[in-house]
C-alpha cells in the first residue's frame, strides 16, 4: 500500500501544496456513462451486486475528472438485506417492505459473514483497485448504526422518524438489541472492506441530525463510537453526519481521523471546533454545482482561501451530487482544487504532488 497518496497524507494532517478532492455520490445518474451501465444492468441492485459493473461505475468519474479519491459503488442499505430484510429500489428511492417494529422483529435479524453474504463488495473493491491510477485513494463506506436503524424501522427514507422515536423512547430492549446487531454488522463489513483493499472508510450517519445533541449522545453515539474503536489503527476513518452543525464536536470526540462538514458550517471555524490532528472534509454546497462552471470554480477557490494553509483539508461537497448536475460543473470543482496552490511557507516545505 502506498502511504504517500495525497488523500492519505491529508488524513494524517500533513501540510500539502493543495488539498485532495473527491465528491460524495461522484458515481451516479448525472453521468451519461453511468446511465448506460445502469440501463444494461436493469436495476440499481443488479448493478451494485455485479463486481464488474460496480467497479466500472466507480472508475468512471476518476477517468473523466481524476479525483484523488474513488468511493466504492454500493449502498448503505445492502447490509440490511444481508441481515434478512427484503430491499427494493425504485424511482422514489429505497424501501424495506418488512420494517422492524418490535423486539421479535429485531431478534429475527440475522448476523452475517460479510465475506460470504457481501462477497461481491470485496470483489468490487479488488477490481476497482486494479483499475485505479497509482495516486488515487480507494474509499470504502458503511451506514452508521443510527442511520441504518432509521431505514430498518421506518422502512424507507423518513422526515419525522415517528416509528424510530417510538422504539427508541418506549422499547429500550428492542432499540439496544438492534443497535448492538447493527454495530457488529457495520464493524465487520468495514473490516472486510479494509481487508479487500479499502484504504480509508466513511461512516455515513445521514440522519443523525434528526436528534438533539443529548439524544445523539444517548441513542446513537455509543454505537458509532464502538465502530470507530474497532477500526482504530486499521484504516483512517471519516465521520459524516448530514446537516449536523450541532454535532461537529460530538463527531470529533469519537476521534476519527476526519470529520465531514456540511456546507452550512463555517469550515475555518470548524478547524478550531474539532481541535488539532483531526482533518476536515468539505464543504461546497452540492446545490452550487447546478450553477455554472465559472461560478463553481470561483466559489471553490473561496473555500480553499478561507481554509488557508491549515493542514488536513479534504475538499468535498457538504452532501452528495444531485442527479441534474452538469458534468462540466463537477469538472470545474475538481480542476479548481487541483490547480490551487497554497501560497505559504508550509506549501514550500511540502513536496509538490505528482500531477
Ligand atoms: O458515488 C458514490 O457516492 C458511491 C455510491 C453510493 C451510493 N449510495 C449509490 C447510490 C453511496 C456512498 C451511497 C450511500 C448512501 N445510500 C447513503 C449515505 C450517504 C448520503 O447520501 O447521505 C444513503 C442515505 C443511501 C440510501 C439511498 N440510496 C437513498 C436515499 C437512495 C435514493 C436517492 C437517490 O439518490 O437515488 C439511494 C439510491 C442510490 N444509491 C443511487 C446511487 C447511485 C441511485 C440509484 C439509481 O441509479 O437509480
Amino acid at each position: 500500500m502506498n502511504n504517500d497518496k495525497l488523500l492519505l497524507r491529508a488524513l494524517r494532517c500533513e501540510p500539502l501544496a493543495r488539498p485532495p478532492v473527491w465528491l460524495m455520490r461522484q458515481a451516479g445518474r448525472y453521468l451519461p456513462e453511468y446511465q448506460e451501465v445502469r440501463r444494461k444492468a436493469g436495476g440499481f441492485l443488479e448493478l451494485a451486486k455485479n463486481p464488474d459493473w460496480a467497479a466500472e461505475v466507480t472508475l468512471q468519474p476518476i477517468r473523466r475528472f481524476g479525483m484523488d479519491g474513488a468511493i466504492l459503488f454500493s449502498d448503505i442499505l445492502l447490509p440490511l438485506e444481508a441481515m434478512g430484510m427484503p430491499l427494493i429500489f425504485n424511482e422514489r428511492g429505497p424501501s424495506l417492505p418488512e420494517p422492524l417494529r418490535k423486539l421479535e422483529d429485531v431478534q429475527r435479524l440475522r448476523a452475517y459473514d460479510p465475506s460470504v453474504e457481501l462477497g461481491y463488495v470485496g470483489e468490487t473493491l479488488k477490481r476497482t483497485a486494479a483499475g485505479l491510477p497509482a495516486e488515487t485513494t480507494l474509499l470504502g463506506f458503511c451506514g452508521a448504526p443510527f442511520t441504518l436503524a432509521s431505514y430498518a424501522i421506518e422502512g424507507g427514507t423518513s422526515k419525522s422518524f415517528l416509528e424510530l422515536r417510538r422504539m427508541m423512547y418506549h422499547e429500550p430492549e428492542a432499540w439496544e438489541l438492534l443497535m448492538d446487531k447493527l454495530c457488529d454488522a457495520v464493524s465487520d463489513h468495514l473490516l472486510f472492506q479494509i481487508e479487500s483493499g479499502a484504504e480509508a472508510v466513511v461512516l455515513f450517519d445521514t440522519w443523525a441530525a434528526a436528534l438533539t445533541t443529548q439524544d445523539y449522545q444517548r441513542y446513537a453515539k455509543p454505537w458509532s463510537q464502538r465502530v470507530f474503536d474497532r477500526l482504530q489503527g486499521k484504516a483512517p476513518r471519516i465521520a459524516f453526519a448530514g446537516a449536523a452543525d450541532h454535532l461537529v464536536e460530538e463527531l470529533a470526540s469519537m476521534r476519527p481521523e476526519c470529520v465531514a462538514i456540511d456546507h452550512r458550517t463555517d469550515i475555518a471555524r470548524a478547524f478550531d471546533r474539532v481541535g488539532p490532528n483531526i482533518a476536515l472534509q468539505g464543504n461546497l454546497d452540492p446545490g452550487l454545482l447546478l450553477s455554472t462552471p465559472e461560478e463553481v470554480a470561483s466559489r471553490t477557490r473561496a473555500i480553499l482561501e478561507h481554509v488557508g494553509a491549515r493542514p488536513g483539508h479534504i475538499l468535498n461537497l457538504g452532501h452528495g451530487v444531485f442527479k441534474t448536475t452538469a458534468p462540466e460543473c463537477v469538472g470545474a470543482f475538481v480542476q479548481a482544487a487541483q490547480e490551487f496552490r497554497h501560497d505559504t511557507r508550509e506549501a514550500v516545505l511540502a513536496p509538490p504532488d505528482k500531477r
